[in-house]
């Protein structure tokens, strides 16, 4: 059932993004659960899911990350942190084996799915975007950095997206090095601290006119 309008931009306005969690205060393993959906029914472009998400709960390696992350304490502080990496080349492989998945769950042939398969291959593989692979996955890994962040913000749950990190570092701590994929950005999740003063502050976002044109 959907929100009522008043509701979701409640919520919209509730969120905020978070400088001091309540470190003892965690997500529930239900709304984690919801969370961690939320990510993976994230759409991306033809549907290819370049990226992987961590969820580092480990307390050693969080301490390693926050020195990696200008020493920002949401990283130590929230219930779950995570990591979005986004893949930094394609190959063939790659897409034969989302073609190979998407005719099982479709229950079609994948000859039926050729057209789609070339124009994928045409695109991302023998087309200009096969020199910008990895920017083209971190895009599609930020769409899930901002579902992650709705679907929080609906659930009464805080998070603050972090961009305010060292990759290349993170990528060495999280031994990412050895996987096609490389950090983009994280995303802390759990519950504000009474006492951030941000919570208070008005949102600053310039008026409708100046970034919305209606062009009837
Ligand atoms: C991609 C991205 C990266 C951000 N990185 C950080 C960060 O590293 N640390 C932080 O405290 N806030 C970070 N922010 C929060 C922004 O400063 C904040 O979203 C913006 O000022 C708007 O305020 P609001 O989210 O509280 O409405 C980031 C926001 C985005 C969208």
């Amino acid at each position: 059932m959907p929100l009522s309008t008043s509701e979701l931009l409640h919520q919209l306005q509730w969120r905020y993004a978070v400088k001091k969690f309540d470190s003892t205060r965690k997500i529930s393993a239900t709304n984690w659960q919801v969370l961690e959906d939320a990510l993976v029914l994230t759409p991306s472009s033809y549907g290819l899911q370049p990226w992987q998400f961590l969820m580092v709960q480990n307390l050693g390696l969080r301490q390693k990350l926050k020195s990696a992350s200008w020493n920002q304490a949401q990283v130590e502080d929230c219930s779950h942190f995570v990591v979005f990496a986004a893949l930094q080349s394609l190959d063939e492989a790659y897409i034969d084996r989302f073609a190979d998945y998407t005719a099982s769950v479709r229950h079609v042939p994948v000859e039926k799915i050729q057209g789609y398969i070339q124009m994928m291959k045409g695109d991302l593989i023998k087309g200009p975007r096969s020199r910008e692979i990895h920017e083209w996955a971190t895009r599609q890994a930020y769409i899930a950095l901002g579902n992650l962040m709705t679907s929080a913000a609906v659930l009464g749950i805080d998070t603050c997206p972090m961009e305010g990190i060292e990759p290349v570092k993170y990528d060495e701590i999280l031994q990412l090095n050895t996987t096609p994929y490389r950090t983009v950005v994280a995303c802390a999740v759990g519950y504000r601290h009474a006492d951030d003063a941000y919570a208070k502050a008005a949102k600053v976002r310039f008026p409708k006119d100046q970034i919305l044109r209606t062009l009837s």
